[in-house]
């Protein structure tokens, strides 16, 4: 039986987070420019939004830049940069074929003005389609993002908007940079590396996390539902007992 067949449809994850790790060391062990490994990494983009896509995974969201990535040398962040506009021009077709809907999460507007329009018309141009949200994180920073959301109830606190007693999980979901989206079921993790990095903290309160040794440019379909197959095997209790689930 294929790993695909595998798959019980009943219990996908509704939302499928990915740190797409390792196309520099991908590229080292090539012998060739970190670049390569980002381009390569960008088909993986391709090969997992595909995969997810043929199971029906609604919500899909990668970490494509983080805040902390800006201090990389200066020709990796042009070259990332330059990537997300080729592939954005270059995938919009299929995106609109297969009905899926870009959204962008992160300080947006600290992007290049390039690749800040282009994200603009691509998330507008896509916007009715409802067959999965496509969500890249771009200068996302999880405590950034939650700092910035005390600091907006605070101001409502403040101007008596609401009061401090009905601050609840609730609102500060709502004031999530992820607020059109449920929180994340399975988080993966690509290269070995075993930690979060400051990647959605609030919303993976509950997501059952998936490491692999893969490295993000070699990470396939077949990569995709082997971490899936490998969730469904998981028990999630959200804090209750397993006979309370039974
Ligand atoms: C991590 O590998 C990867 C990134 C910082 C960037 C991710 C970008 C892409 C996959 C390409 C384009 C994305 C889209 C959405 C088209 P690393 O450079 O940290 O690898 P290393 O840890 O081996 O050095």
């Amino acid at each position: 039986m294929s790993l695909k067949d595998q798959i019980i449809p009943s219990r996908l994850p509704n939302h499928i987070a990915v740190i797409m790790d390792g196309n520099g060391r991908w590229a080292k062990l090539k012998g060739l420019f970190r670049t390569a490994g980002h381009e390569k990494g960008a088909n993986a983009v391709k090969e997992v939004v595909e995969g997810c896509g043929d199971l029906g995974i609604k919500f899909v969201t990668l970490y494509a830049f983080s805040t902390e990535n800006w201090n990389r040398p200066k020709m990796e962040v042009k070259t990332l940069m330059n990537l997300l506009v080729s592939s954005l021009k270059k995938e919009i077709n299929t995106l609109q074929k297969n009905k899926i809907r870009l959204h962008a999460i992160g300080n947006i507007e600290s992007l290049p003005s390039k690749v800040y329009k282009e994200l603009q018309e691509v998330m507008e141009k896509t916007k009715e389609n409802d067959k999965m949200m496509l969500t890249l994180a771009l200068s996302y920073g999880s405590r950034e993002e939650i700092t910035n959301i005390i600091k907006e109830i605070s101001a409502k606190v403040k101007n008596n908007i609401i009061s401090i007693e009905n601050i609840d999980e609730t609102v500060i979901n709502e004031h999530l940079y992820t607020r059109n989206l449920p929180d994340v079921d399975l988080l993966i993790r690509t290269s070995g590396e075993q930690r979060i990095s400051n990647f959605l903290l609030w919303q993976i309160a509950y997501a059952e996390l998936y490491f692999t040794e893969v490295l993000w440019p070699d990470f396939n379909k077949e990569h995709l539902f082997e971490a899936i197959i490998n969730y469904q095997n998981r028990e999630r209790r959200f804090g209750k007992t397993s006979d309370q689930l039974n």
